[in-house]
């Protein structure tokens, strides 16, 4: 039997930083929602576990794919060993700060879960996750959530209907290396913060509210990579006519949009970067 599943990106309608834990990770609030920008993950049955990827962008496919550390932390957690050939179409761009690895691996732990008769329960699934990273179990729901700890503790909410204007820049940016570059950064951000700045808003569809709130702290980062995001791709966006919000640790920008016809594409046409017109899912 051949199983389809499909793993959204993400974007980080904001990213509060409150501090650096003593485990090294840092200690965030952080607004997500998915958007309609996929891979697609194909498992069909095989004599081994195999794992091939299609698309032009070059990924490591031993232990450090997460979609294989998914698969073995599923072995290790049912004792059942996943013989299948899992095709990766990957769509998502990498070092983006759009999750796509780890949207992979949740969708790996998932459809897994499935194929072998949910020997899992959702509890277990999102444990797995968090010991994959601290982004993958948003992913096994997906829609709109806040996340605080390092990421992996989540409270979610119907998922909310807007549009959004996404730019990758022709470069990535490596996200511990963001983390690394932080300056100290201490907020007592909690979930009600996010749920008055943005999630309310957004709720209503006040879109403009959640823009003028949108806050990423990995914007302090002095990494080159986030200058640069700041220096060359958010001024493009201000030019198209909308507030340009940094996703996750770079290198995305994306800006919220009200009315397509009200913005003007033609600077990012000259950018000649990547971009998409996207809605939340
Ligand atoms: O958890 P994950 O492996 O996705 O995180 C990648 C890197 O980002 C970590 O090694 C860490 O350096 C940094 N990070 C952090 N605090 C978080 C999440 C990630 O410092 N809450």
């Amino acid at each position: 039997m051949k199983l389809i599943v499909p793993a959204p990106a993400k974007v980080n309608l904001s990213l509060w930083i409150n501090g650096k834990r003593p485990d090294g990770y840092h200690e965030l609030v952080t607004v997500l929602h998915t958007v309609n920008l996929f891979d697609t993950l194909t498992f069909m049955p095989s004599d081994r576990f195999e794992l091939q990827v299609e698309g032009d962008q070059l990924l490591p496919l031993g232990r450090s794919n997460l979609i294989v550390k998914a698969a073995e932390l599923f072995r290790r957690a049912t004792g059942i060993k996943p013989n299948v050939k899992i095709k990766l179409l990957k769509k998502i761009p990498i070092g983006a700060g759009l999750g796509g690895g780890s949207s992979n691996a949740a969708a790996a732990l998932k459809a897994l879960n499935t194929l072998y008769g949910k020997p899992l329960s959702e509890p277990e699934l999102h444990q797995l996750a968090a010991q994959i990273g601290s982004d993958v179990p948003f992913f096994i729901r997906g829609g709109l959530a806040v996340a605080t700890g390092r990421g992996e503790k989540l409270k979610h909410y119907n998922p909310a209907h807007f549009k959004l204007l996404l730019v990758y820049p022709d470069f990535s940016c490596p996200t511990a290396e963001v983390y690394k570059s932080l300056p100290p950064i201490n907020r007592e951000m909690g979930v009600e913060d996010a749920e008055k700045l943005i999630i309310s808003p957004l709720i209503v569809g006040n879109l403009r509210e959640v823009a003028e709130n949108a806050h990423n702290d990995l914007e302090e980062s002095k990494h080159p990579c986030v200058e640069r995001v700041k220096r060359e791709v958010k001024p493009v966006l201000e030019e198209v006519g909308v507030k340009p919000i940094m996703s996750g640790s770079g290198s995305c920008v994306f800006g919220l949009v009200e009315d397509e016809k009200e913005i003007d594409l033609s600077p990012l046409k000259k950018s000649g970067w990547w971009y998409k017109l996207l809605t939340a899912i």
